[in-house]
């Protein structure tokens, strides 16, 4: 399969503290690509810098082969590369509908509030964004809830909404960052279903993972990192059977 993301040699110092250093990885076309690593690994970080939320502090980032590294979140939007958070990052107040809504606007430059505010003057995309927006609430089984508030929707609705709004964009890669986190042993599993029929949609997914059954589950790959550094990287089989994994993660999780 194709080379989607290649990330090469990535650093980011936030004051004395290396957060990542140098770490590598690619993900493939079609893939399901899992990191894994303890809390303050740097897994985040390395969302932060895929994503555009901020600059690499060293390395390069290329997305179908063109350089990303230093490009603003709604330019890498646009290129087609969208995620979901570790905590949740959902308007409240706003209906399940204008969440997802909003998603697509932050495709364009001016920052979520003025485009809340001012929604594009073309009606035929304003029609499209509204259309796409209701396929992907349908798709998680949210379209009856569209009116609703955000803040009524219970936790695992909130999750699945924060993945419509993503997908919204039309990305052909879709970072997740634990979005199992809270989530039951059935919610889990009803979670990958979900992660595996939206790989059958034609995305390619990048996933942040704690849950062990998420990653031996669907993952295809994954690389595993460390005080910012990528100290594994193969099959989830293979890697959990790596000892400088068990020491590192799994040891320390047990
Ligand atoms: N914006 C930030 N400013 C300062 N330090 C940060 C920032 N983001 C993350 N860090 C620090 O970088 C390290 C890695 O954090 P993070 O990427 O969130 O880890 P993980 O997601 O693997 O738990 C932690 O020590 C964290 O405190
Ligand atoms: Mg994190």
């Amino acid at each position: 399969m194709p080379l989607l993301l290649e990330v090469n040699q990535a650093s980011k110092i936030f004051g004395g503290l290396k957060a990542l250093d140098g770490v590598s990885m690619e993900v493939r076309e079609g893939e399901i690509f899992g990191l894994i690593g303890p809390n303050g690994a740097g897994k985040t970080t390395l969302f932060n810098l895929v994503s555009g939320a901020l600059p690499v502090s060293g390395g390069r980032i290329f997305f179908r082969q063109k350089e990303i590294s230093l490009l603003p979140d709604y330019r890498i939007c646009r290129l087609g590369i969208a995620r979901t958070y570790q905590n949740i990052r959902l308007f409240g107040k706003m209906t399940v509908l204008e969440n997802v809504m909003v998603g697509r606007h932050s495709r364009t430059r001016g920052g979520l509030w003025s485009t809340v505010l001012r929604l594009p003057g073309d009606q035929a995309e304003k029609v499209r964004s509204r259309k796409i927006a209701e396929e992907w609430l349908e798709f998680f089984h949210l379209l009856g809830k569209k009116e609703e508030k955000a803040s009524n929707l219970a936790y695992g609705e909130e999750r699945r909404l924060e993945m419509a709004r993503a997908l919204a964009t039309e990305p052909s890669l879709l970072l997740l960052d634990e979005p199992s986190a809270g989530m039951n042993p059935q919610e889990v599993r009803d979670l990958n279903d979900l992660i595996l029929k939206i790989r059958r949609q034609g995305k390619t997914i990048f996933i942040i993972e704690h849950n062990m059954r998420v990653i031996m589950d669907i993952c295809d790959r994954i690389a595993v990192l460390d005080f910012g550094q990528k100290i594994a990287e193969g099959p989830p089989a293979e890697v959990r059977a790596n000892p400088r994994v068990i020491e590192a993660y799994l040891g320390r999780e047990a």
